[in-house]
């Protein structure tokens, strides 16, 4: 599944008259680096979860994804941004009780996600997240971040922490397995109306059923500010993105 709704207020007036998943990464749409990440790992059977008012764009760019060698690509619709997970919630009757990659439109990696889907594949059941070194406090205040114990596993995550509990970002890239949108179901909205993709990744911490990965190589949301959206496009620019096994650098 790979989310490209939202409102994208932080890129505003951009994104007033555009979807933000849409706006230029150096030199193509933001959201083909997603589909390229996912496919470049051997996922090729796609959702795309859209909202706004320029939904139809997408079908303009992606097509039925043959160009972009994808298998089966579907389309959802969000009616209002009611939150990462509730969008999650939309496909569920595409996944049908499979696993599923969730992917944030606005992430950009400098590696191939093979390693991590290959990983999950091999979990039985559960989660799997894939965290991020950030050493900047200030960056990690406007992300999700692990609480991690002296051994390294993970007890718990918090959204946007004040007080960052460790150096490591929460990206936007899950694992999941069936069970996901019985979770989903239950969720009730945060303190800003949105159903939490973090309360969903503690539940799975909470039954001790959840991995995690370490990203190498560049990870950016092009999407958390203005002054990130073009760090991400000089870091494309300068050195690309979804590279197949070793970095090139
Ligand atoms: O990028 C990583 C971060 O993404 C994580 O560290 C955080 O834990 C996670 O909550 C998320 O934080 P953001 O503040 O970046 O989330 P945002 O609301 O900006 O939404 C992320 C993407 O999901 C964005 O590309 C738009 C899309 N989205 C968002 C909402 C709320 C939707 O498609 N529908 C929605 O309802």
């Amino acid at each position: 599944m790979i989310l490209a709704g939202g409102t994208g207020s932080r890129l505003h007036p951009l994104t007033r008259i555009t979807n933000k998943h849409l706006l230029p990464i150096y030199d193509r749409p933001m959201v083909t680096y997603a589909v390229e990440a996912m496919v470049g790992a051997g996922v090729n059977e796609i959702m795309v979860v859209t909202g706004g008012t320029h939904a139809g764009e997408f079908f303009r760019l992606l097509g039925n994804g043959e160009e972009y060698g994808i298998e089966r690509l579907l389309y959802a619709y969000q009616e209002r941004p009611g939150g990462i997970a509730e969008a999650l919630g939309l496909t569920e009757r595409f996944v049908r009780g499979d696993k599923v990659l969730v992917m944030l439109a606005d992430n950009i990696v400098e590696r191939s996600l093979r390693p991590m889907v290959e990983a999950f594949a091999a979990q039985d059941r559960g989660a799997r997240i894939v965290l991020s070194p950030v050493a900047d406090p200030a960056h990690l205040r406007h992300l999700g971040v692990p609480e991690l114990d002296e051994e390294g596993r993970l007890t718990r995550i918090l959204e946007k922490p004040e007080d960052p509990p460790s150096q490591f970002a929460v990206t936007g890239l899950y694992f999941y397995d069936g069970d996901v949108f019985d979770v989903v179901s239950r969720l009730t909205p945060s303190g800003r109306g949105e159903l939490e993709i973090t309360d969903v990744n503690n539940w799975y911490v909470d039954q001790g059923t959840m991995e995690l990965d370490v990203l190498e190589g560049f990870w950016g949301d092009a999407g958390e500010s203005i002054d990130a959206y073009y760090q991400v496009n000089d870091f494309v620019r300068a050195h690309g993105a979804n590279h197949r096994e070793t970095s090139p650098r």
